[in-house]
């Protein structure tokens, strides 16, 4: 092992997908893990396999499209569980499985219910059968940041004898603070020696997960289990940006200690996860927020122009932000101009995902005078990344008049059918929605509803997100409309998260078929 090598463990597509309101389909799951591989992220945790059949399938389909980074799925330590992270993982060139088991001594009381030993038990059983399926089995003491010493030395004895290959150590609940977290892997490291890698899980509730993992780095941890722009459970996780730019900037206080990482598809990635999620980081946040790298007070404008690092301590291009600031195609931009313009952005685009995409960037450009590097980004993620197109929204024309009753017509094609109606509503947007549902034929209730602006000016792309459930016996299904108008780009959202829910179902009776 590159004792000076960092591993970057990804799970944005797991752990990030916790995130409230942050669940892909999956075909955007697997536009994530190409762009993670592009990365050259050492490991994509591509999610649960056990959690969902729709979990299970993405997996499965992540696994056989990614070829350079290691594919892993989580498993409880539950032999079913680790059956089905073994099977969707099958297809990969490099696979993983991660099972974890709580080792806090209020999560086996009052969580797991079991003794000290029994815990002990269950890890070995589960890496010893994890073992089965692959040799690179790696396990997790849950809620270690607040585990005994000696129990985390006994269980993780017993794991690498089973055959654990990588040992995390989670600060789940994010309450350890960075000199104690420092102290646990600097004891933890000189216990396992070289018998396996030490790997850190930082949570960011009380905002230390970068600092955590960092001062684990310090310490002698080897892998950081991080997501873009932090996404995760409750406040996050480590943002892997911010990880891998402070190894890459502080090498002098690390010592060289780096990653594989490609910094230039930092942006890149970090804007395909927003736009993806409907998530999009904090202004102020660090590396990818929007206010990232502008200079706003004069003082530290006349000193950049004056010399770069009196206030910069990173160049924008190391993380791939070029010119996405700048004015870069207009309406009378050909096909041409616009392909090369795709392919500078990094994006290998079919044939006719280039037409669809061109066809798309005509219609915006004949409404909206500047196109940005970001609204090419949302178009193509919004082109390429859609489920089937079931239902597709072909007109629509509103009447919010401030005294009357607000009401929607629209034209949906439905299997090359067009199909026609009008509704009413509360409001505008409820007018949309019921119509929809009347249309469809399928019953809607919108649990979240969210719009956020692609790019800046009066004209800029609405990006709406929706959470619908159609089905009181399945979970909420994410959908998202991109349109200038936050009308249209609201009743995209909903027929997108309709299709979603359609597709799921059409699956799941084929699967319940024996069909797939
Ligand atoms: O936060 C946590 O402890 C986890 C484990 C499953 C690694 O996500
Ligand atoms: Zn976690």
């Amino acid at each position: 092992m590159d004792n000076k090598i960092v591993k970057i463990f990804d799970t944005t597509l797991r752990d990030g997908e916790q995130s409230p309101g942050a669940s892909m389909n999956m075909e955007e799951k697997i536009q994530i893990a190409l762009q993670l591989e592009k990365l050259r992220v050492d490991i994509i945790e591509a999610g649960f396999a056990a959690a969902s059949p729709g979990d299970f399938e993405a997996i499965h389909n992540i696994a056989k499209e990614v070829k350079d980074s290691t594919v892993c799925s989580l498993a409880r330590a539950l032999s079913r569980d680790i059956k089905a992270a073994g099977d969707a993982i099958a297809p990969a060139k490099h696979k993983r499985i991660h099972t974890f088991i709580a080792t806090s001594p209020i999560h086996m009381k009052y969580k797991l219910q079991m003794t000290p030993d029994q815990v002990i038990q269950k890890a070995v059983e589960a890496v010893t059968y994890a073992k089965t399926f692959t040799d690179d089995v790696e396990f997790s003491c849950e809620d270690a940041g607040r585990s005994e010493m000696p129990f985390l030395k006994e269980i993780l004895d017993a794991v690498i004898a089973a055959g654990a290959t990588t040992l995390n150590i989670p600060d789940t609940v994010g309450y350890t603070m960075p000199e104690e977290m420092g102290a646990m892997i600097s004891n933890l490291h000189a216990f396992v020696g070289n018998r396996a890698i030490i790997s850190v899980h930082c949570h960011n509730d009380l905002g230390l997960a970068t600092a955590n993992s960092l001062a684990s780095v310090k310490n002698g941890a080897r892998q950081v289990e991080c997501t873009v722009n932090g996404l995760g459970e409750r406040a996050g996780n480590a943002a892997m940006e911010e990880i891998v730019m402070a190894l890459k900037t502080r090498s002098d206080y690390f010592e060289g200690i780096d990653t594989r990482i490609n910094t230039r598809e930092i942006y890149p990635a970090s804007r395909l996860v927003a736009n993806i999620t409907g998530i999009v980081p904090q202004p102020n946040k660090a590396i990818v927020g929007k206010n990232a790298f502008a200079h706003e007070s004069g003082i530290h404008q006349d000193g950049v122009l004056k010399h770069q690092e009196t206030y910069e301590i990173m160049k924008a291009e190391d993380i791939g932000l070029t010119d996405a600031n700048t004015i870069v195609l207009g309406k009378l931009s050909g096909r041409h101009a616009f392909k090369e313009k795709i392919e500078s952005l990094g994006y290998k685009l079919t044939e006719e995902e280039l037409n669809q995409s061109f066809a798309r960037f005509k219609l915006l450009a004949d409404k909206k005078k500047e196109i940005f590097d970001d609204d090419l980004r949302a178009i193509i993620t919004d082109e390429i990344v859609q489920v089937p197109k079931i239902y597709e929204l072909v007109n629509l024309q509103i009447n919010d008049c401030m005294n009357g009753v607000p009401s929607a017509a629209m034209s949906i094609r439905h299997n090359d059918e067009e199909i026609t109606d009008a509704g009413i509503g509360n409001g505008t947007m409820d007018a949309i929605f019921k119509t929809i549902d009347r249309i469809s034929g399928i019953q809607g209730e919108l649990k979240d509803y969210k719009v956020t602006a692609v790019t800046q000016g009066k004209d800029a792309l609405a990006k709406v997100t929706v959470k619908v459930r159609f089905d009181p016996a399945l979970s909420a299904f994410t959908g998202h409309g991109l349109s200038i108008d936050t009308m249209i780009a609201s009743a995209r959202a909903y027929i997108s998260a309709l299709n979603a829910y359609v597709y799921e179902s059409e699956n799941r009776s084929k699967r319940d078929r024996g069909g797939i």
